[in-house]
């Protein structure tokens, strides 16, 4: 009942107003059309370009949560947790950009459901792959992938998930969240590492090692870790929360496995005036991988990283570092991981954003999920396959309904050319937020994600009030950290949407 005690339930002096009045009508795109579309619109006051029905801006007509939230929140509280209820939604009325709560309230949405909407609600493209006879058949029909994948699991992979496959990377394992996905990827490490320490695929496992299996202890020697990050998150199962360093209450209470933590370089900003002692802290952070790769008592046989650490703050680093860790890892034989479970699918303004590294040879595995609305992770070394069957294997494996929505939002994707889109206008959001930072630079503090697509985030040293804030002015927004406002819009997120976004964030700077 948090989300209750916390509003003040009053009707806001907004209500019913707009934020930017509307005006003339955006060129609306059929569904059909092949496009090639100029970034340029030239009004803020238009919706979308892409789907026709959007609203044109915020529109408030109650406190948030107002009477309608309150009763349904109610009746919710008494059969399901609600005390991390950020909102109430009514997705039969969400459309595009916009979140509209059961009593009416239209908020511009650039949080999308903890950065996994990458299309909009109500997409009329997924809606019409969602009533297709073959997704039909896939959620009446649900396999067990291992051992009764249907006649076109291939096809639908080859078709989906395999054509945005990252460079060098053929293969996938299919999972059903991004901490499966982690965990899973964890396994295929271990198993790779163990089977190479054996001697090959074909070397059979001791009679000793089978026994202590079954007594959950592995023979002293073959104890192998994954190492992480500080600051890292890789989710909540509970081969993922070990790696996982964001807080304390994602961990407590849980056994975690004794794995070893290297320091993300902790950058400053802005960049170019700490050039130098940011190149340090890169430098600092390799050779703490390499040490801990070298001495920790439990040796790493993988290192997992996220591009841009996401839930512990937005922490950045630069391509030289990835780079590197890609080289320390390869020499030593350690793998490495990169989590793609928030970054990946385009946010970026790359479809990857370890695309942005040119690195000298692929990741090991690339992991995703969120906006793919699927999950897994790719591979190329044919050896990471298990050397026998059922060592990595459960139930479902995935789920081929999910991978079919996959599989058309990578066509949307392609079709509206919404990587390239996100690129423009995270280039301008990022150009007017400069502008904003340093009009207030005690609100915008730090603003990072220069050439990261729309993956910008800023820090406010009043973080939660400020969005608090910002959510009574029509637009839902995220934190991340402790003090970070991240922007996680959709992909289909405009210079229109990006302007209301301005402007409503200049108000809540300069409003009571
Ligand atoms: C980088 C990263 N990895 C893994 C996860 C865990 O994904 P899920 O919540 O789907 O298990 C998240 C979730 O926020 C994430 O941001």
């Amino acid at each position: 009942m948090a989300a209750l005690r916390h509003s003040g339930m009053r009707p806001l002096i907004l209500a019913g107003k707009r934020l930017s009045a509307p005006s003339a009508a955006a060129p609306r795109l059929s569904l059909t059309q092949s496009i090639t579309r100029p970034f340029s619109v030239s009004s803020s006051k238009m919706s979308s370009s892409f789907y026709p029905g959007e609203p044109e801006a915020p529109e408030l007509k109650t406190g948030i949560p107002g009477p309608k939230s309150q009763e349904h929140i109610a009746k919710l509280d008494k059969v399901f947790d609600t005390r991390s209820l950020n909102m109430l939604a009514d997705y039969t009325q969400s459309f595009g950009n916009y979140f509209v709560d059961p009593d009416g309230n239209k908020l511009l949405d650039v949080y999308a459901q903890i950065a996994s909407i990458p299309l909009g609600y109500n997409n009329p493209a997924l809606k019409k792959a969602a009533q297709s006879p073959e997704m039909i058949d896939a959620i009446i029909n649900r396999p067990a992938l291992g051992n009764f994948p249907s006649h076109n699991w291939a096809e639908i992979l080859e078709t989906g998930i395999l054509k945005v496959a990252p460079k060098g990377l053929d293969q996938v394992f299919t999972a059903m969240a991004g901490s499966d996905a982690n965990e899973t990827a964890y396994k295929a490490a271990f198993m790779w590492r163990r089977m190479k320490d054996r001697g090959g695929p074909t070397v059979e496992f001791t009679e000793e090692e089978m026994q202590s299996s079954m007594n959950n202890q592995t023979p002293g020697a073959s104890q192998l870790s994954i190492m992480s990050f500080k600051a890292a998150f890789h989710g909540r199962l509970f081969g993922s929360l070990s790696t996982t360093r964001s807080k304390p209450i994602h961990k407590l209470d849980i056994p975690a496995f004794d794995w070893p933590q290297a320091t993300f370089p902790l950058l400053k900003y802005p960049l170019e005036e700490h050039a130098e002692e940011n190149a340090k802290a890169e430098a600092d952070s390799i050779a703490e991988v390499e040490d801990l790769i070298k001495n920790y008592h439990v040796p790493p046989c993988a290192v997992i990283v996220e591009p841009i650490q996401s839930e512990g703050g937005d922490n950045h680093a630069s391509p030289a570092f990835f780079r590197k860790l890609r080289e320390v890892t390869a020499k030593h034989n350690v793998l490495l991981i990169v989590d793609e479970v928030q970054t990946g699918v385009g946010a970026t303004g790359k479809f990857w954003a370890h695309d942005h590294w040119d690195l000298p040879s692929p990741p090991d595995m690339v992991t995703f999920s969120k906006k793919a609305q699927t999950a897994g992770y790719y591979f190329g070394n044919p050896e990471l396959r298990p050397n026998k069957p059922y060592r990595q294997f459960n139930t479902w494996m995935g789920d081929p309904a999910r991978c079919l929505l996959f599989r058309a939002i990578i066509d949307e994707v392609q079709r509206l050319d919404l990587v390239a889109n996100t690129a423009k206008v995270g280039d301008y959001l990022y150009g007017k937020l400069e502008a904003l930072a340093q009009k207030y630079p005690e609100e915008f503090k730090n603003l990072r994600g220069k050439n990261r697509g729309t993956f910008i985030a800023f820090d406010n040293p009043n973080r939660d009030q400020f969005i608090a804030k910002v959510k009574k002015l029509g637009v839902n927004i995220g934190g991340s950290g402790a003090n970070a406002v991240r922007l996680r819009p959709m992909l289909i997120f405009e210079k229109q949407h990006a302007d209301i976004l301005l402007e409503t964030l200049e108000k809540a700077v300069t409003s009571a």
